[in-house]
C-alpha cells in the first residue's frame, strides 16, 4: 500500500519523459510539483538539456533556482512548450479545479499558454463532478471582497468563504484575497465560471476547463494515464 506522496512521485518518470531539449517548460505549484523540481533539476543537469523555466509561483520559482534551474519571467518567453502542475480535482473530461495553493492565476496564464499541459496527480484527486470534494477557489480584489462573497451567495447556491492563513486573511502572490466557494448542489462548471469570470473584482476562477492534454494518476493498481480524446 503506498502513501499519498509516493502515489504523487510515482508520475514523476511519466512526467518527466515530456521533458525535451531546447523546450520553455511550466512549472507549476503545490506539493506534488515540489517534489518534482528537484527531479527535473537532475535531469536537466545529467542530460545536459537546455531548458527555460517559467514558474506559476514565487515559491516554485525560489525552490526552481535553489535547484539550479534556468526561470525567466513571464513576460520574457513568448510561448511555452509544456506545462506541468499538479490539480485539486480532475473529472471524467479532464476538467479540474485548481488553486489550493492559491496560485490559480498564474497557473492558468501558464498552463493555457502551454502547448502541451500535462497534470500529475495522485488517484484522491478523481471525482465524478468538479466541486464533489474540493472549494471552488476564485481569486478577488481585496477592495469589495465581502460585496462580492455576499453578491455570490446571493446569486448562486454556494458558501463563499474567504480564505485565512492561520489568523490572517491568506494573500496571493498578486496581492488578492481568495474566496473558497462550497458548493451546495453540482453546478456546471462552464456557467458558474462566466457568472463569476465577469464580476468586477474577480481577477480568475479555480475551474480549467478544456485545458489539459493528459493527466497522469498515481493509482495504488499502478500509474494510469488519460489524454484528451
Ligand atoms: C496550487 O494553487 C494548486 O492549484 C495546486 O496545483 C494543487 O493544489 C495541487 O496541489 P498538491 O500537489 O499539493 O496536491
Amino acid at each position: 500500500m503506498m502513501d499519498i506522496k509516493q502515489l504523487k512521485m510515482s508520475t514523476f518518470d511519466d512526467a518527466l519523459n515530456h521533458i525535451t531539449d531546447n523546450i520553455v517548460l511550466g512549472i507549476g505549484s503545490g506539493s506534488t510539483i515540489e517534489l518534482l523540481v528537484p527531479k527535473i533539476a537532475e535531469k536537466v543537469r545529467a542530460e545536459k538539456l537546455n531548458i527555460i523555466g517559467v514558474c506559476t509561483s514565487t515559491k516554485t520559482a525560489f525552490i526552481a533556482k535553489e535547484h539550479g534551474l534556468k526561470i525567466v519571467d513571464i513576460n520574457d518567453v513568448d510561448h511555452v512548450d509544456i506545462a506541468i502542475d499538479g490539480a485539486d480535482e480532475v473529472d471524467s473530461n479532464l476538467n479540474l479545479i485548481k488553486g489550493g495553493g492559491g496560485a490559480l492565476f498564474r497557473e492558468k496564464v501558464i498552463d493555457t499558454m502551454a502547448e502541451k499541459f500535462i497534470v500529475i496527480v495522485d488517484e484522491t484527486k478523481e471525482v465524478a463532478h468538479l466541486g464533489d470534494k474540493f472549494k471552488l477557489p476564485v481569486e478577488v480584489d481585496k477592495f469589495n471582497w465581502l460585496l462580492l462573497a455576499r453578491k455570490i451567495e446571493q446569486d448562486q447556491p454556494v458558501i463563499a468563504m474567504r480564505r485565512m492563513a492561520d489568523d490572517v486573511p491568506f494573500i496571493t502572490d498578486n496581492g488578492n484575497y481568495i474566496l473558497d466557494l462550497e458548493l451546495k448542489e453540482r453546478l456546471d462548471p462552464y456557467q458558474l465560471h462566466e457568472y463569476l469570470i465577469h464580476l468586477i473584482g474577480v481577477l480568475e476562477t479555480g475551474y480549467f476547463l478544456d485545458t489539459t492534454e493528459a493527466v497522469i494518476f498515481g493509482t495504488q493498481d499502478g500509474v494510469k494515464i488519460k489524454q484528451r480524446s
